[in-house]
């Protein structure tokens, strides 16, 4: 089960009522950190503000899930994504 952890100040856009939203969660623990969650972090709020206006998503961050091995991870509607390169996260995003 994902830790809910901390919501940042990267709250992007709240879901309209009745309308499903989609959660990123960025893991922002030490070890995901490190190799690179923090840029990920700042591509995908960009890339979000820049092509994805028309859905609701919701961007977070999240303490350490116990998932080191396989970071840095980022769940997308709560499937883990694992050590992506930023072309792999974009056609990630452009499928939302
Ligand atoms: S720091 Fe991300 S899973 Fe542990």
């Amino acid at each position: 089960m994902l830790d809910n952890g901390a919501k940042l100040k990267y709250l992007l856009k709240k879901s309209e009522k009745g309308k499903d939203m989609t959660v990123i969660k960025v893991c922002l623990g030490s070890s995901c950190y490190v190799r690179g969650n923090d840029k990920m972090l700042t591509f995908i709020e960009d890339y979000i503000q820049k092509n994805k206006k028309d859905i609701s998503l919701e961007l977070v961050g999240c303490r350490c899930t116990n998932l080191c091995q396989d970071g840095p991870n980022i769940f997308i509607a709560d499937k883990k994504y694992s050590n992506m390169s930023k072309d792999d996260l974009i056609k990630v995003l452009e499928a939302l």
